[in-house]
């Protein structure tokens, strides 16, 4: 019997895969088309149809927004077919909708699906991120150290010196001290200008990426789906919210958030295993961007189940006009 549910958690790690596959498919004819709404839409109207025909009774609890102001893959939509298990899902048709738009790197389609009640229920809030790779003891960099302590501790702990430490960062006005402050210890600076979904994931492979630590603030329901990846690729995560108002701060209490101070780690905002997929849509380090051919699109996504640790590459090449 066990035997049989793990086939069946199998196989539906493959139908998650299809979910972001269609997601990218569907906005590959707008990648540097300008249009965001336009690119965003689309991934969200071929997510939510892929999502709707798998065997899962789910929730969406990372989504597109509060039922009042996103139609579709809102905040407490049931999603599949009714039949199979009972599920959270955290997704994100478009993560980088201005880097499609303009053709930029990173852009993914990303999904999570662990059992329901497992993910945090994240508002639409800024939380403060802080990741690493895997191989590190715990608790090696924290968010109580500043961010040249954090540079100091992983270089040590890697063995090379500050200069050899490659951190990622949004390009934000907000991040300016906290951009000062790394350089000032002699590492270097990958800036992105959106994506930290893809930016944390790549402080999982820095031999691929070149990246050994992310940290600086970005959306806290892109922190749950960064927390799934490194749960399944390895890695740590520290997670803090971030609340401008009164409102932002009845939003999470409505999530059921009462500890407005709480550094969540990794296994707090993801509490079981989880199942990730993401495709990607405009190439970028770790995964190759959409290829349209004359007669077919090819996508590579990435799919990973934390229970065995397993790591699927896959090329889809999808033929056009048949
Ligand atoms: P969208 O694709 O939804 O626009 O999000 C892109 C993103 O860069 C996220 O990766 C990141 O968490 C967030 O926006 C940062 O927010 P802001 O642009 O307000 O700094």
């Amino acid at each position: 019997m066990a035997d049989q549910a793990q086939f069946q958690d199998r196989l539906l790690s493959l139908g998650l895969a299809r979910v972001s596959e269609a997601a990218a498919l569907a906005s590959a004819l707008l990648i540097g088309r300008g249009d965001e709404k336009a690119a965003d839409q689309a991934a969200v109207n071929a997510m939510r149809e892929q999502l709707n025909m798998l065997d899962i009774k789910g929730v969406v609890v990372i989504g597109e927004g509060e039922r009042d102001e996103a139609p579709m893959l809102y905040i407490g939509e049931e999603v599949g077919t009714g039949n199979g298990p009972e599920v959270d899902i955290a997704l994100d048709p478009l993560e980088g909708t201005t880097l499609t738009a303009k053709d930029m790197p990173n852009a993914l389609t990303v999904i999570a699906m662990a059992p329901r009640g497992t993910l945090l229920h994240a508002p639409d809030v800024y939380m403060e991120k802080l990741a690493i790779g895997p191989g590190y003891r715990p608790g090696v960099v924290t968010m109580d150290m500043s961010p040249s302590e954090r540079i100091s501790a992983l270089a040590a702990s890697k063995g090379v010196s500050t200069e050899n430490i490659t951190a990622c960062v949004l390009e934000r006005p907000r991040h300016e001290a906290l951009i000062e402050e790394i350089r000032s210890t002699g590492a270097a600076i990958r800036l992105i200008t959106d994506g930290d979904v893809a930016g944390v994931m790549h402080c999982a492979e820095p031999e691929v990426t070149g990246i050994d630590i992310y940290m600086g603030s970005g959306g806290a329901p892109e922190g749950v789906l960064a927390a799934a990846a490194l749960k399944c690729m390895g890695g740590q995560f520290y997670g803090k919210l971030l609340f401008r108002n009164e409102d932002e701060k009845a939003r999470a209490r409505k999530a059921g958030i009462t500890n407005f101070d709480r550094v969540y780690t990794r296994d707090d905002l993801v509490r079981a295993d989880v199942i990730f997929a993401a495709t990607g849509v405009t190439s970028g380090s770790l995964l190759s961007g959409i290829r349209r051919e004359p007669g077919s699109i090819t996508t590579e996504t990435i799919l990973m189940r934390s229970k065995t640790g397993s790591v699927r590459r896959m090329s889809y090449r999808s033929p056009i006009g048949r």
